[in-house]
């Protein structure tokens, strides 16, 4: 995720800009860069890591007062110097640097090109330098609100020009904006952290607001007009604190962003009708008519969303689909057909054994999609095709939002060959758009029920072995929850078809065995209850995912965790932040490094 800085004051710019940058390095990125005004703008920006724009800096230093800066994570556009950040306007009057996505980038820059405008960089950020100052009539504040009016999509936009020296002017729309105040000087961020050592007090940007920062302090106004009185935040949190966002680990901090990853996800790709467009796919309407089968590949997480991707591809597309763990499919000569579509699916696109499956997939003529969260790593560089989730640096080793905008993800990859393919009709196309549009709210509703998923913590946490059950799409649940809970909670536990467990796992449950069961799939709930039948009759502890209106279900469960009502076929979503949350409370209680756990890397990049 981008981060940005900005700073106007009697002190020289570019330094303080830099160490901000730095201190926003955790949210990981790609390529830095700063602009400071003087008279004229001038600015300076490097791929690579911040020491790289240091050395710049060093050589060819900038002088100024005022200025904005960026880490720029790459969207659209490789990671390079040209499309890093700050972008100017063609006279260079104007800069800007920005945090997220311009879902109508295409057709801005069209008509912009259309007008005569040449484009340096291939980024959406570039546009906006243009659009400000075509709108731009004496008033910078009034030109913002023009160009954003005509943006549409996620992201945090902050403006400097020449013409209006002593000001920038910012706008939040979701993607995060604060104003840190000095004596004096004032601070622009998109997080705490970047300035938490110069100040305590500090003014947060909502959503849908426009701020106008001075050396005198800022004034934030709603985006369409009117000034808001919005009272100063004084912080008391330590810089790590606030590199978590107040959260007390970045997994949780991860959970908490999903509602907005799910928004980010969906940007600017799907319409109301269900018809998906996905920038870097570019297979042609041929192929999407005519391969004949899918493969997915993937290792831990990542795997257990291309179970979930079997099940909606199987479900929607009727297309064969096999889903094989990476490190067994390289070795298990697979029946790959030269006319199949190959999903690689990895959070870093550098796992070894995803790397080796998707080569061999590639060697045997398959087509390669690289579904992955990090622009220009190595899965998605050797893909033909390429589905980038932007989930934003995921720091804590156990995953999560990735693993949510993995599902998202493929839900739009089965809308885009369906529909093709002809066998998702517009009915159903608009239903799957209609519940993903409602995922974000339903997320964030969900990130609320912290006092019910302690309590079922503390029922679980004493005991040797956690069992998860459920069936089809919820079976796919379980697996991921089974695993969220393990790796950081150290205890045992195990994910099974709920059919299964008559036939072998049974003899484990005993009075007060811990059993989770899943229960999305309203087709199949009657099979799910006799399984947990079996579970209650031998004094199994039962803890329960199921929908809200579900009135059956405190008849079997000892705890019920509640989900909005969804499509079937949607309900993975909503019923795995329960279980990330499970997982995350009770690995608290056993008190242990949660984002950190013991034996595990973030990326595994060895065989
Ligand atoms: C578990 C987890 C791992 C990864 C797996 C694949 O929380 O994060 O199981 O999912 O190591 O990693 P990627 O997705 O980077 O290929």
């Amino acid at each position: 995720m981008c981060g940005i800085m900005g700073y106007v004051g009697p002190q020289q710019a570019a330094p303080i800009l830099l160490d901000g940058l730095r201190r926003l390095e955790y949210r990981g990125y790609d390529s830095a860069g700063v602009a400071v005004t003087n008279g004229d703008i001038d600015v300076r920006k490097a791929e690579g890591k911040i020491d790289r724009l240091a050395d710049l800096l060093n050589s060819s230093p900038l002088v100024g007062t005022i200025g904005i800066g960026h880490t720029r994570w790459a969207t659209h556009g490789e990671p390079s110097d040209v499309n890093a950040h700050p972008h100017t306007d063609p006279s260079g009057e104007f800069v800007v640097v920005h945090n997220g996505i311009i879902e109508n980038f295409q057709s801005l820059r069209e008509e912009l090109e259309d007008l005569g405008h040449g484009f340096m960089s291939e980024t959406d950020t570039e546009i906006l330098a243009h659009l400000v100052a075509r709108e731009y009539d004496g008033d910078l504040r009034a030109a913002v609100r023009a160009a954003v009016a005509k943006a549409e999509g996620a992201y945090a936009l902050v403006v400097m020009t020449k013409r209006e020296p002593g000001k920038i002017v910012a706008v939040r729309r979701i993607s995060p904006l604060i104003v840190g105040l000095g004596d004096g000087e004032t601070f622009l961020a998109s997080d705490i952290p970047a300035v938490l050592h110069r100040t305590r007090d500090f003014l947060i940007v909502e959503d849908g607001e426009l701020v106008v920062v001075t050396e005198d302090g800022a004034q934030i106004e709603k985006i369409e007009g009117g000034v808001i009185d919005r009272e100063v935040m004084h912080v008391d949190w330590d810089a790590e604190q606030a590199e978590k966002g107040g959260f007390e680990h970045f997994m949780l901090k991860e959970i908490h962003e999903q509602p907005a990853v799910v928004t980010e996800t969906l940007a600017g790709r799907l319409d109301e009708y269900g018809n998906a467009w996905l920038e870097d796919v570019k297979f042609d309407d041929e192929f999407a008519r005519d391969f004949d089968e899918l493969w997915i590949t993937a290792c831990g997480t990542a795997y257990h969303a291309g179970l979930v991707g079997k099940e909606i591809f199987r479900r929607l597309l009727r297309i064969p689909t096999n889903v094989e763990y990476a490190h067994e499919m390289r070795y298990n000569d697979p029946l790959i057909s030269a006319k199949s579509l190959t999903v690689a699916i990895s959070q870093s696109g550098e796992t070894a054994d995803t790397l080796a499956a998707a080569r061999l997939a590639k060697e045997r003529g398959s087509r390669l999609l690289a579904l992955t969260n990090v622009v220009g790593s190595t899965l998605s560089r050797e893909a033909d095709d390429i589905l980038y989730t932007r989930a934003g640096p995921e720091i804590s080793v156990a995953s999560t939002k990735a693993y949510l905008a993995m599902l998202i993800a493929q839900y739009l990859l089965a809308l885009r060959i369906g529909r093709v393919r002809g066998v998702v009709d517009e009915d159903l196309a608009g239903r799957v758009a209609h519940g993903l549009s409602q995922l974000p709210a339903q997320v964030e509703e969900l990130l609320h029920q912290e006092s019910e998923i302690s309590a079922a913590a503390e029922a679980i946490v004493d005991a040797d072995d956690v069992y998860f059950i459920g069936r089809g799409l919820d079976y796919a649940v379980a697996m991921e929850g089974s695993l969220k809970l393990k790796e950081i909670s150290y205890l045992h536990s195990e994910a099974m078809p709920a059919g299964e467990l008559k036939h072998g796992t049974l003899a484990l449950i005993t009075e007060g065995t811990p059993v989770i069961v899943v229960l999305t799939q309203q087709a199949l709930y009657d099979k799910t209850i006799s399984a947990v039948q079996e579970v209650k009759a031998r004094g199994g502890k039962v803890i329960a995912v199921a929908y809200e209106d579900d009135d059956q279900i405190h008849k079997f469960a000892h705890r019920v965790l509640r989900v909005p009502r969804a499509d079937d076929l949607l309900g993975p979503v909503a019923a795995v932040v329960p279980l990330q949350l499970l997982a995350y409370h009770v690995a608290r209680l056993r008190g242990h490094d949660i984002d950190q756990p013991r034996n595990l890397a973030k990326s595994v990049t060895v065989e």
